[in-house]
């Protein structure tokens, strides 16, 4: 390995080249060196290429992505993602990026974002309804792909509005590969990649016939630069396809296994009961629950699942001048990885952290560090589409627990499932009881 880089302590990893990137084999070696090397280490590539740095010190995570969050790009693993999303603002850089986010950001805000509540709220009555015809027949339902198929379609009309049916062709929703087609692969992107062409119909439909919307897609038309300049057609393709992925799979993965862990803790669940039992549905279909205060417990039961189980388990970044992080002088081109799942389980920072204990999000005390805790990450490029995902998982939790207990109907624990996005291998199978 080039040794580009220089340490006054000497730099600790593993003696065997190992390629980190986001698959079962990286999380459970990351697990294992965080035992052996703690928080800061350094890991041979395969390729000889780059140096790799693994870092779960809170502090040194918080000068990456926030301090010099100017001298980290995104890093190795990105480039599967780009042959899905282009050059949408999960993978874009530089000025580029910036011109995006501050193109996209209006349409995050929460006020522009309450538009979507009474949707979200539909949505879910909806599927509780058929989850109520299958809880009648007594069967175990799979619900991480009932859940994924919702949060798609949320997504969905959050971008397309009242356009949405034009893309159902009947009961056939063409994004559906989404959530049928568990892979990840070059042939996957390449169906994927097609259906930009979709995408881009229904923008040539309403450049067309243009109308006020109040939808993503509608908030992209409108967006101007300050320069007055409108987002190219490329951008917006590019944008509505990052939206779409990055808003569909993470709330979809961190609901299944908040059910799991709901299905296992009886004491938890019931307590979630009581207060949705309490909560005016109507409003919830306004507000989304914000600032209710009924429904903290709801929050904290998220925020817990988001700890154990954070769909966005492993960040990665690439050192674009030379930096010092601690004791260790990090030179340019070097690979930095950072883990939230294995941060989230830190025992430093964490009473009992392999136990579910949504308490601890009540009590404040918790983590010892800000920084321990990132199922968002953090700093400039931390996820424009939090407060969505919040309002969702919450609405989705609220409506579905008052009408349903669930018990956990699989003798086994559900594995893990550690691509770009941390899922349960095989599905969540729940008993549910209509209450
Ligand atoms: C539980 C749900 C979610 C989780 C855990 C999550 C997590 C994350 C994380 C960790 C990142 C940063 C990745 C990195 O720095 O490498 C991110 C970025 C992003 N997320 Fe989310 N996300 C969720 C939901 C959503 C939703 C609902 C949307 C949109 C509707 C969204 C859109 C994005 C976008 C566009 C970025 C890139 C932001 C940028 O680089 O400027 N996410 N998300």
């Amino acid at each position: 390995m080039s040794n580009s880089l220089s340490d006054v302590r000497p730099v600790v990893g593993p003696s065997a080249c190992f390629p980190i990137g986001p698959d079962d084999a990286t999380r459970s070696m990351l697990w294992r060196w965080h035992g052996a090397f703690g928080d800061v280490y350094r890991v041979q590539s395969e390729d000889n290429a780059d140096a790799s740095w693994v870092i779960h010190d809170p502090a040194l995570v918080q000068k990456i992505l926030v301090g010099h969050a100017a001298n980290y790009r995104k890093g190795a693993g990105l480039d599967r993602v780009r042959i899905l999303l282009g050059n949408g603002i999960m993978v874009s850089e530089g000025e580029f990026w910036t011109r995006q986010r501050r193109l996209l950001q209006p349409a995050f805000r929460p006020r522009t974002l309450a538009d979507f509540n009474g949707m979200i709220d539909q949505e879910n009555r909806r599927l509780a309804e058929r989850w109520r015809m299958h809880a009648e027949t007594g069967q175990p339902l799979e619900v991480a792909a009932q859940i994924s198929e919702s949060t798609l379609v949320i997504v969905l009309k959050s971008i397309f509005g009242a356009d949405y049916p034009y893309i159902v062709e009947g009961e056939s929703n063409p994004f559906s590969l989404l959530t049928e087609e568990p892979e990840r692969n070059l042939r996957f992107a390449a169906r994927f990649r097609r259906l930009g062409r979709l995408v881009e119909q229904l923008i040539d439909r309403r450049e067309s016939a243009p109308r006020p919307a109040f939808d993503f897609l509608g908030h992209m038309l409108a967006a101007r630069s300050r320069a007055g300049e409108a987002m190219s057609r490329k951008a917006l393709i590019d944008e509505v396809m990052t939206l779409i992925v990055a808003g569909h799979e993470t709330t979809a993965s961190a609901l299944a296994w908040a059910w799991y862990l709901i299905a296992v803790n009886p004491v938890i669940r019931e307590r979630l009961q009581a207060a949705a039992d309490r909560v005016d549905l109507d409003q919830l279909g306004r507000d989304g629950g914000h600032r209710n205060p009924d429904l903290a417990y709801f929050d904290a039961v998220i925020n817990e699942t988001l700890r154990l189980y954070p769909p966005g388990w492993l960040l990665s970044r690439r050192a674009v001048a030379d930096d010092s992080l601690g004791e260790h002088r990090i030179e340019a081109g070097a690979q930095l990885f950072i883990s939230p799942y294995v941060l989230h389980r830190h025992p430093d920072y964490w009473r009992a952290p392999e136990t579910f204990d949504p308490a601890r999000f009540e009590q404040g005390e918790e983590p010892a560090h800000r920084f321990a805790y990132i199922p968002f990450a953090a700093g400039p490029r931390h996820c424009i589409g939090e407060q969505m995902a919040m309002t969702e998982m919450r609405v989705h939790l609220v409506h579905m627990l008052r009408r349903f207990t669930p018990s956990y109907a699989d003798p086994h624990p559900p594995q893990m499932e550690s691509h770009i996005n941390l899922r349960p291998a095989d599905g969540i199978y729940l008993q549910l009881a209509a209450r």
